[in-house]
C-alpha cells in the first residue's frame, strides 16, 4: 500500500483527500500530516486518516522524520512555505502533488528547478487544476486541432466576487511575505493557461496595478464584531459565505471545522499590501499578444476570455459554463458558422477540475504513465510570468521573464 504525507491541513489538501477516498485504506493510506493548528490536524485524522496518523508541525519536520518510509506527498502550505518542504521530498524521490504558486520569488523557483532536474525529474503534479477541466481542455482542443487558425491575440480576465474577495482582503493572501503577490497567488492559473494555449515563451511583461476600494475605511473598526457599519457594509463576516472549492453539502459538512469563523477582519482596515486590481499585457516570442485583467470586488467569480484566430474566435465564460465559437465565413456571402458549446461536469470544484486532479494523482500513485497536463515546468514558467508582472507594475519597465525549458 502506497504511504502518503500531507503537508498543510487546509481548505486545498481536503480536495485530494476526497478525491483519494475510494482507494484509502486499500491502495494507499495517508499516514502522516503536517500543520502548526492543533484543530486541522484533529479534523483531518477525524475526516480523512483515523487515529494513527503522525502529525507533525511543519513540512520539514515531516519530512526529516518520515520522508524513507514514504512514498508520495502532497504539499498544499501557504505559497511562501513550499520550497521548504519541496527540496527534502525531491531529494528523496517522492510523487508530488504541488500546489500553486509553487513558490514565491523568482529565485525559489529556479532553486526547485535545479533541484527537481538533479532529482531526475520525478513523477511531480502542479495543482493547475483549471487544465484539468472540461471548459479549457475544450478550447486546448479547439487550438490543437487548427480550428482557431493561427493565435493572433488572447483577452482574458479573473473577477473575484464578494467571497472570493474578502479571502483575499482578510485572509493570510493579504500579505506579500506569505502568499507572494496577489497576481502569482491568485493568477498563476491564468498566466499557466496564457502559456499553454500560446505555446511559446513569454518575451515582454508589462503590467500596472492599483488598490482602491480596499483602502482603510472611516468609522469602520479593525473587525466585523466590533464595527458599527456592521449592518451595511458588504463584506460583514456574517454575509459572505467561506469560500471554499467545492461547495457540495457533504463536502461541507466533513470539513465544518476548518471554516475561519473566527477571522472577521474588516477587508476595508486589514493590514494588506496587495493592490485589489491589475492589468497585464504580455509579448509572446511567436507574435502572440496577451492581456489580462484581475479585478476584485465584483458582483460574481468567473474567469472569461477571448481568442482571436485567423480562423475562428473563441469566447467563454467559465462562471456560466459556457463557450461560444465563430468560424470566419469562407467566402465573402457565406453565413458565419457559430458554435454554443454548454460545457458539463460533475460539479466537483473548479468546475469540475478537481476530480480530473484527482485521477490524476491516482494514476501516478498506480505507477501508470499518464503525465500531468502541469509538472514542474510549468509552475515555474507560470510563476515565472507573474512575477515579470510584479515587477513591472514595482517599476513601470517591461520585464522578460526568461523561461525555462
Ligand atoms: N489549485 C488551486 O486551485 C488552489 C486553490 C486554493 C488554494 N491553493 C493553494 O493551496 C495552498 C494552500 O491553500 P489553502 O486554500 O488550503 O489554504 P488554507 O489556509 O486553508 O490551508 C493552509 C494550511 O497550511 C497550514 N500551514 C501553515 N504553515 C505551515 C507549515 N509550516 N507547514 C505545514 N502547514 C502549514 C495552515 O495552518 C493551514 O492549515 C496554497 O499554496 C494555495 O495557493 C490552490
Amino acid at each position: 500500500m502506497k504511504k502518503i504525507g500531507v503537508i498543510g491541513c487546509g481548505a486545498r489538501a481536503a480536495c485530494y483527500m476526497r478525491q483519494l477516498k475510494d482507494g484509502m485504506g486499500t491502495e494507499w493510506k495517508v499516514t502522516c500530516l503536517a500543520d502548526p493548528r492543533a484543530l486541522a490536524l484533529e479534523t483531518y485524522k477525524k475526516s480523512y486518516t483515523g487515529e494513527d496518523a503522525r502529525t507533525y508541525g511543519s513540512g520539514p519536520e515531516l519530512l526529516a522524520a518520515e520522508a524513507d518510509g514514504l512514498d508520495a506527498v502532497v504539499i498544499a502550505s501557504p505559497n511562501a512555505l513550499h520550497l521548504e518542504s519541496v527540496l527534502p521530498a525531491l531529494k528523496a524521490g517522492l510523487t508530488m502533488v504541488l500546489e500553486k504558486p509553487i513558490a514565491t520569488t523568482e529565485e525559489d523557483c529556479r532553486a526547485m528547478w535545479q533541484a527537481y532536474v538533479e532529482a531526475g525529474r520525478p513523477s511531480l503534479a502542479v495543482g493547475f487544476v483549471l487544465r484539468y477541466t472540461n471548459f479549457y481542455g475544450r478550447i486546448r482542443q479547439l487550438i490543437e486541432s487548427g480550428a482557431v487558425g493561427d493565435i493572433l491575440s488572447i483577452e482574458a480576465d479573473e473577477l473575484l466576487g464578494p467571497s472570493l474577495t474578502a479571502t483575499y482582503m482578510r485572509g493570510w493572501r493579504r500579505k506579500h511575505d506569505i502568499s507572494g503577490p496577489f497576481l502569482l497567488e491568485k493568477c498563476s492559473h491564468d498566466m499557466d493557461l496564457l502559456n499553454w494555449f500560446v505555446g511559446a515563451p513569454a518575451a515582454r511583461v508589462s503590467s500596472f496595478a492599483s488598490r482602491t476600494v480596499f483602502a482603510p475605511k472611516p468609522g469602520a473598526a479593525l473587525t466585523c464584531r466590533a464595527c458599527a457599519l456592521r449592518e451595511t457594509c458588504r463584506y460583514a463576516v456574517d454575509k459572505i459565505a467561506p469560500y471554499l472549492m467545492d461547495l457540495r453539502p457533504e463536502y461541507l459538512q466533513e470539513i465544518g471545522a476548518l471554516i475561519p469563523k473566527e477571522n472577521d477582519l474588516c477587508v476595508y482596515n486589514s493590514d494588506k499590501d496587495i493592490p485589489d486590481h491589475q492589468v497585464v499585457n504580455i509579448a509572446y516570442a511567436n507574435g502572440v499578444l496577451a492581456t489580462f485583467s484581475l479585478c476584485t470586488d465584483q458582483p460574481r467569480t468567473t474567469r472569461t476570455l477571448r481568442i482571436n484566430g485567423t480562423k475562428a474566435q473563441i469566447w467563454g465564460d467559465i462562471g456560466r459554463d459556457l463557450l461560444r465559437v465563430e468560424y470566419h465565413p469562407a467566402r465573402k456571402h457565406d453565413e458565419m458558422r457559430v458554435e454554443e458549446v454548454e460545457i458539463a461536469h460533475d460539479g466537483s470544484g473548479h468546475h469540475g477540475g478537481d476530480s480530473v486532479i484527482g485521477d490524476q494523482f491516482k494514476a501516478m500513485l498506480r505507477g501508470q504513465p499518464t503525465p500531468p497536463l502541469a509538472g514542474m515546468r510549468e509552475g515555474v514558467n507560470a510563476c515565472l510570468v507573474s512575477l515579470a508582472a510584479h515587477r513591472s507594475a514595482e517599476t513601470g519597465e517591461p520585464v522578460n521573464p526568461r523561461f525555462v525549458e
